[in-house]
C-alpha cells in the first residue's frame, strides 16, 4: 500500500521504517530538515536499537523521506505521529496535530479514499476534531472521501522496533467499513508475519516467530483514544504502587524485590512493571497522566487513583534526595555523581526525566553535580542549557571527589564499571542504586557503602 507517516520522531520514524520493511511504499514527512536529511543519508533520526541497520537497507527502496506534504495526495493511509506535549493547563497541546491536519487537508484527493490514522496520543474527541479540520481545508466530504481512525501506538522506547514488529495488540478505533478494511490490509503482514524470515537478520532482538500473534482489536474511535491513556495511566499506577511498597519496606522491613517477585507469581498481577525506581518519567507517562487527569477533572469524573499515582511519583523522586540527605546529613557543598539522564536505558530521550527533577533539588540544596549518560547527554544539555552541572564522558568520572554516586538509569554498561577505580576517586565511597540493578557484592568489595531501594538497612 502507499503510506505516508507525518512525523519522523520516536514513533513516526520507527513506524515508517517497519511499514517499509513490510513492503509498503512509505514516505516519512517531517518539518525538521535535519531528521529528513538523516533518513535520506540512511541514518536513523533518533537513537533506537536496530534502526541503524534497517534504515540504510530500506531508504530509497520502500522508505522515502521528505519535508513536503505532497505524497499525501497519492496515499491510501496517512499516519499522524507528531508530538502532543502538555499544554500550560496540563491538557494535551494539539497545535502540531492541527497544523498537520491543515497540511493534509490541502492535499487530500477526491480520486481515491484516504484513511487518516491517528498514531499520536490524543484526547478523546480528537479524531472528530481532525475530521472537521480536514473537511474544512479539503472541501471534501468526510466518510465519503476520507475517514479518520484512531490507531494508538503502544511501543516502548529502547524496544520500539520489537514492539512494532511484534505488538501485543493493534487497536483500531473506527466504525467506517472501508476505513476498517484498509487498516486490516495494512496490518495483515504484521499479523501473519509473512516475510519476517527475511527481516530476522536485521532484528537486534531474538523472537520466536511462532509466538502468539498480535491481538487485533477493533472498537469505536473514542474508546480507542481512551484505551491509550487508560493503559499508560494504569502502568504508571502499577509502578507508583511498587515504589510506595519500597518506601514502606525501608521502615517496616521486608525486601521489595522479593515482594514484587512474590506478587508477580499471581498471573492476574504479573511480573512486569514492578521494578522499583526513583519514579517513572519520560516523554509519555507524565504528559499522558496529566492529560487524562485534566480531562477527567474537566468532566467532573476525576481519576483519583491516577492523581494519587502522580503525587506518589513526585514523592518518589524526592525520596532519592531524602535518602542522600539521610546519609550525607547536608547536601551543601557535597559533590554528587549521577549515572543516567535518559528516563530509561537504550534511548537518548531525556525529555521530562527523573534526573532533571532530582538534579534541580540537589542544586537547590547547594550540591555540586557531575553526570554521565551513554546516549542522553546531548538532549539533556539541549533541554537544560542553564543547569550548572558537569558532563562526564566516562561513568568513572562521576566519582571524582564525589560524596555519593547515584544510579538513576539502569544502562547495562553501568554493571561493567570498575568500582575499585571509582572508589579511588571518591571523597566518600557511597553508591545509591535507585533501580536495585548493580551488584552489591562487587561494590562492597571495593569498600564502597552500597544502598539500594526497598530494603531496610
Ligand atoms: P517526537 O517529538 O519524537 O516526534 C514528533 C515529530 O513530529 C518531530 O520530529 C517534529 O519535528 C514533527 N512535527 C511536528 N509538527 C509537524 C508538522 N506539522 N508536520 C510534520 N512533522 C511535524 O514525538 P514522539 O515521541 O514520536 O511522539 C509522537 C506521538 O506519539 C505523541 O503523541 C506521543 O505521545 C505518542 N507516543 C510516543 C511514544 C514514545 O515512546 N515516544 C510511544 C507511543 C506513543
Ligand atoms: C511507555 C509505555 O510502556 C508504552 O506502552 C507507551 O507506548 C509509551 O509509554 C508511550 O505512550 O509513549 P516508555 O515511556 O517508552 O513507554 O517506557 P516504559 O518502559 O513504559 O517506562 C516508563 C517509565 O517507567 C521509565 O521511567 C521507566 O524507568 C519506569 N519504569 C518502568 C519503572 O520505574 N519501573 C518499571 O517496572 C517499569
Amino acid at each position: 500500500m502507499k503510506v505516508v507517516c507525518i512525523g519522523a520522531g520516536y514513533v513516526g520514524s520507527v513506524t515508517g521504517t517497519a511499514l517499509a520493511a513490510n513492503g509498503h511504499q512509505t514516505t516519512v514527512v517531517d518539518i525538521d530538515p535535519d531528521k529528513i536529511d538523516r533518513l535520506n543519508r540512511g541514518e536513523s533520526p533518533i537513537y533506537e536499537p536496530g534502526m541503524d541497520t534497517l534504515v540504510p537497507e530500506l531508504i530509497g527502496k520502500s522508505l522515502f523521506a521528505t519535508s513536503s506534504y505532497d505524497p499525501v495526495a497519492d496515499a491510501e493511509v496517512v499516519f499522524i505521529a507528531v508530538g502532543t506535549p502538555s499544554g500550560a493547563d496540563g491538557s494535551a497541546d494539539l497545535r502540531y496535530i492541527k497544523a498537520t491536519a491543515e497540511q493534509i487537508g490541502k492535499r487530500l484527493s477526491s480520486d481515491h479514499f484516504t484513511v487518516i490514522a491517528m498514531k499520536s496520543t490524543v484526547p478523546v474527541g480528537t479524531a472528530e476534531l481532525v475530521t472537521t479540520l480536514l473537511a474544512e481545508t479539503s472541501g471534501l466530504t468526510a466518510e465519503t472521501h476520507f475517514t479518520v481512525v484512531s490507531n494508538p501506538e503502544f511501543l516502548r522506547e529502547g524496544y520500539a522496533l520489537e514492539d512494532v514488529f511484534f505488538p501485543d495488540r493493534i487497536v483500531i478505533g473506527s466504525v467506517h467499513p472501508q476505513g476498517l478494511q484498509q487498516m486490516r490490509q495494512l496490518y495483515q503482514s504484521f499479523i501473519s508475519r509473512e516475510g519476517y524470515e527475511r527481516l530476522t537478520p536485521h532484528f537486534t532482538f531474538t523472537y520466536d516467530l511462532n509466538a502468539p500473534r498480535a491481538n487485533y482489536f477493533e472498537t469505536d474511535t473514542k474508546s480507542a483514544e481512551l484505551i491509550k491513556y487508560a493503559s499508560n495511566a494504569f502502568l504508571a499506577v502499577k509502578i507508583s504502587y511498587i515504589n510506595e511498597l519500597a518506601r514502606l519496606c525501608e521502615v517496616i522491613g521486608g525486601n521489595v524485590q522479593d515482594i514484587a517477585a512474590g506478587m508477580g507469581l499471581d498471573s492476574r498481577i504479573g511480573h512486569k512493571f514492578l521494578q522499583v525506581s526513583s519514579g517513572w518519567s519520560g516523554s509519555c507517562f507524565p504528559k499522558d497522566t496529566s492529560e487524562i487527569l485534566s480531562t477527567s477533572e474537566k468532566y467532573g469524573s476525576e481519576l483519583m487513583v491516577v492523581k494519587a499515582a502522580v503525587e506518589s511519583n513526585e514523592r518518589m523522586h524526592m525520596y532519592v534526595v531524602e535518602k542522600l540527605i539521610r546519609r550525607l546529613k547536608s547536601l551543601n557543598g557535597k559533590r554528587i555523581g549521577i549515572l543516567g539522564l535518559s528516563f530509561k536505558p537504550n534511548t537518548d530521550d531525556a525529555r521530562k526525566t527523573q534526573a532533571s527533577f532530582i538534579i534541580d533539588k540537589l542544586l537547590e540544596r547547594g550540591a555540586l553535580v557531575q553526570v554521565h549518560d551513554p546516549q542522553g547527554m546531548g538532549m539533556f544539555r539541549a533541554l537544560n542549557p542553564d543547569l550548572p552541572i558537569e558532563y562526564c564522558h566516562d561513568p568513572i568520572q562521576t566519582g571524582r571527589l564525589a560524596d555519593a554516586v547515584v544510579l538513576l538509569t539502569h544502562w547495562q554498561e553501568y554493571r561493567e564499571i570498575d568500582w575499585q577505580k571509582l572508589a579511588s576517586l571518591m571523597r566518600q565511597p557511597y553508591v545509591l542504586d535507585t533501580r536495585n540493578f548493580l551488584n552489591p557484592n562487587e561494590i562492597q568489595k571495593a569498600k564502597i557503602h552500597y544502598e539500594g531501594m526497598g530494603v531496610s538497612e
